[in-house]
């Protein structure tokens, strides 16, 4: 089969969403709409991508300047055979070439490679519409074969009961498209170059024209406002939890869950509602997520329970693992198995070891902390300075009394005992009790002031 090629016609203005941003860079679970597309032409093995924008200077090539695609402008946008001109010189003569929406970000895979099994002519992507109202139609022969593309405003009353309508999506032979394109007029109600139009040519030329449907409507919807980018949203968030839920994950709530990302999930999972997963996401076997807890990229080993309210980012977590409620793990945090981290607690760049403990309002930065510790409520790692950071380390068995500040760079050795309250700027032997702290007194027959009258 022919070498396939991808043009994302981005062009678009997208007066609608009232927003200085460029319409395809709007996102749609966690990602830009056109970046969606992107990821399809990867997984389509595209030999050459190329997105036609217009608006927003280069906000869309600098945003998606990973993506190995030709960007190129359209510059003034006189309709959408226009917009595919402007690609025609990336593209080689020997291939095919698709077209798809940049506003358009949820069309799937599998429904693009039917097109491409679908005939080695024309092939469109058509669905039927109870109110075909605003597309083009599909206008067909008495033998039920393709004749050409008539656009709403052109139409006459008869061919606007069509309704079979054209998704925009097409699939054309590289070299035939080049020239159809090349003798595309704007003689037509809008007075635009229209990319339908080199449907007529295809049935003049002789080549086949085919079509294909995809499996579910949303696949072709299009986003032109914030109200479609919502509705959007939630049609691919509730497909998301389907999948979730059909490989065994419990959701006490499938329409409170938001996944920006990948979240794959062991078996007896459970998620509580309001939960968001960003990134690459893993939850081992019984992970349990409490309500409202944010996960981002992060792989949390089976028989962890995380509490309600917790956020994880960048971090690796053990298994069996006690965490939160109200827990924050940042990034470079290493979780080993029974580590618990209770409410307030907060990690940071920081590996905790086997079983060790931190349950009640601390922070742990740039921190190795061994097996069995014990972390005191209110226990601080004073990691910086003001202008460099050092490392604190806790070995295995000791025991860090409440309060206590442990002044980096410091070690607090095997088995050792911190009397709570402490502020350690030095060194703690193993198995001592080092304690740094006044000596209590009472003042006898001391008075609280009073207030002076006047
Ligand atoms: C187009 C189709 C219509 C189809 C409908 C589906 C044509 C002539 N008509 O109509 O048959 O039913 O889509 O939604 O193709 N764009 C550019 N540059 C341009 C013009 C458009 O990049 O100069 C992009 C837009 O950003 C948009 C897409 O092409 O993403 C469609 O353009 P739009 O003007 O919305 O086409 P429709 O009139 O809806
Ligand atoms: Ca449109």
């Amino acid at each position: 089969m022919n070498a396939l090629n991808i043009v994302i016609l981005a062009a678009g203005k997208g007066t609608r969403m009232y927003s200085d941003k460029p319409k395809v860079l709007h996102a749609l679970a966690g990602k830009p709409l056109v970046q969606h597309i992107l990821d399809r032409a990867v997984e389509l093995k595209a030999e050459q991508v190329c997105v036609v924008y217009g608006h927003g200077g280069d906000a869309v090539p600098q945003a998606m300047s990973s993506y190995g695609a030709n960007f190129v402008i359209q510059e003034p946008q006189l309709g959408t055979g226009h917009a595919v001109q402007q690609a025609m010189p990336h593209l080689e003569d020997n291939s095919r070439t698709l077209v798809l929406y940049g506003d358009v970000p949820l069309t799937q895979t599998q429904t693009l490679q039917q097109m491409q099994q679908a005939g080695e002519g024309l092939v469109l992507l058509t669905v039927n519409l109870d109110n075909p109202t605003g597309y083009g139609r599909i206008v067909r022969n008495a033998q039920g074969a393709i004749q050409c593309i008539v656009e709403e405003k052109d139409a006459n009353n008869e061919q606007r009961k069509i309704t079979e309508v054209n998704t925009g999506i097409l699939l054309a032979p590289t070299k035939k498209l080049r020239e159809w394109l090349s003798k595309l007029g704007n003689n037509n109600a809008q007075g635009e170059y229209y990319l339908t139009d080199i449907v007529a040519m295809a049935v003049a030329d002789g080549i086949e024209v085919r079509s294909t449907q995809p499996a579910q409507r949303w696949e072709v919807e299009g986003i032109n406002n914030k109200s479609q980018l919502a509705t959007l949203e939630r049609v691919w968030q509730q497909t998301l939890a389907n999948k979730l839920m059909a490989q065994g994950v419990t959701l006490a709530d499938p329409e409170r869950l938001d996944v920006r990302g990948n979240l794959t999930c062991g078996r007896d999972v459970e998620i509580d509602v309001g939960c968001i997963f960003e990134g690459e996401v893993k939850l081992g076997d019984r992970v349990r997520v409490g309500a409202y807890s944010i996960i981002r990229n992060a792989s949390i080993e089976q028989g962890t329970q995380i509490a309600a309210y917790s956020h994880i980012d960048s971090s690796e977590v053990g298994a069996n693992c006690h965490i939160g409620p109200y827990a924050r793990l940042r990034p470079g945090t290493k979780l080993a198995e029974d580590a618990h981290v209770g409410n307030f607690v907060e990690i940071k760049n920081s590996e905790i070891g086997k079983g060790s403990k931190a349950n009640h309002l601390s922070y742990i930065g740039d921190s190795t902390v061994g097996s069995r510790v014990n972390i005191g409520a209110g226990t601080i790692t004073c990691n910086y300075d003001g202008a460099n950071k050092f490392r604190t380390i806790i070995e295995d068995d000791a025991f860090i009394g409440s309060d206590t500040q442990l002044v980096a760079p410091v070690r607090v050795g095997k088995g050792a005992t911190i009397g709570a309250g402490s502020t350690i700027t030095k060194d703690a032997p193993d198995n001592e009790l080092t304690l740094s702290r006044s000596k209590q007194i009472t003042i006898n027959g001391w008075k609280r002031p009073q207030k002076v009258k006047k």
